[in-house]
């Protein structure tokens, strides 16, 4: 077996310190870096910024990518980012790694820090495809050369997520109005969303494919709907934001004449 490289973790935030403890735990010298006075992970040894970067790995798990930029130097070796960011982000830090011979991955965790080092953990890494550090982590799944790409999945599927719970919230005010508790509501909504998920793969290849003719449900019938969602959350005193945001970009799709297609035509509006 090859001696194991040495790591540094640099922010010791909720995930960081996650991610210290799971490279101990495999057996891992690391090396640990944060801003302010925080203990050091058990069986960590604490260093300054300088000698952190001095590690074979230099894993990166702060705030945001803002804060993290003027902490890089040339110094590194390989730098694994897993500092949430927008995709740009991602690309200019790969650009300026490959300036100053750094090699790069970043990669997103679709996980909560009580869930790194279980399979549970999905990591997405785009960039250099050297997932070592990674596996320890979690289960890392290559999305490929473009560095932008792991943001762009972890923003997206957030998004998805975002989208359900702000829905699931409003759900909740509106049957609460009628005095339904969420122990009661919830398990219609978790079986509701099992329903819901068949529909993505279809939906998805009809905006792939741009052919939106359907014997399922017409956007038309939808807009209607979502018309009585954001009556009915108004009438309740509730805040319509969602249902209404909802209603206007699906009434949008509509008015450029796809009120006969499926809901998947929405897309056009979206891309503009
Ligand atoms: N927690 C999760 O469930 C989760 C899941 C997936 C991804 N992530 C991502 O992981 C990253 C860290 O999240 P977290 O939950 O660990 O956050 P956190 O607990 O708030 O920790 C933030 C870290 O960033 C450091 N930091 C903030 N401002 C700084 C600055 N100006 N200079 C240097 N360091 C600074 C903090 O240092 P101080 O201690 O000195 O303030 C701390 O180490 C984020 O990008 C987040 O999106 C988190």
């Amino acid at each position: 077996m090859g001696i194991k490289k040495t790591v540094s973790v640099l922010g010791l935030g909720r995930m960081g310190s996650a991610l210290a403890t799971a490279l101990v735990d495999q057996g891992y010298d690391v090396t640990v870096w944060n801003r302010t006075d925080k203990p050091a992970p058990a069986g960590t040894t604490r260093k300054t910024l300088e000698e952190a970067l001095d590690s074979d790995v230099v894993v990166t798990c702060l705030s945001t990518h803002d804060v993290q930029q003027p902490l890089l130097t040339g110094r590194i070796k390989t730098l694994v980012n897993l500092t949430s960011g927008t995709p740009e982000q991602a690309r200019a830090t790969a650009r300026w790694a490959a300036a100053n011979g750094v090699e790069y991955v970043d990669g997103v965790i679709m996980a909560v820090p009580q869930q790194i080092g279980t399979p549970q953990a999905r990591i997405l890494f785009s960039g250099s495809e050297d997932h070592h550090v990674l596996q320890v982590f979690g289960e890392p799944v290559y999305l490929g050369e473009d560095a932008g790409l792991a943001a762009l999945y972890d923003l997206a599927l957030l998004g998805v997520m975002w989208s359900v719970f702000g829905g699931y919230l409003q759900a909740l005010a509106l049957v609460g109005s009628a005095g339904v508790t969420p122990e009661r509501f919830t398990p219609f909504a978790t079986d509701w969303l099992d329903v819901v998920g068949t529909f993505l793969p279809e939906m998805g290849e009809e905006t792939h494919s741009g052919r939106y003719e359907t014997d399922v449900s017409a956007l038309d019938i939808n807009v209607s709907g979502l018309r009585l969602l954001t009556e009915a959350n108004g009438e309740q005193g509730l805040d319509t934001t969602v249902p209404r945001a909802l209603h206007d970009l699906f009434e949008r799709a509509q008015r450029a004449g796809h009120g006969a297609h499926s809901i998947a035509s929405v897309i056009e509006v979206i891309r503009k």
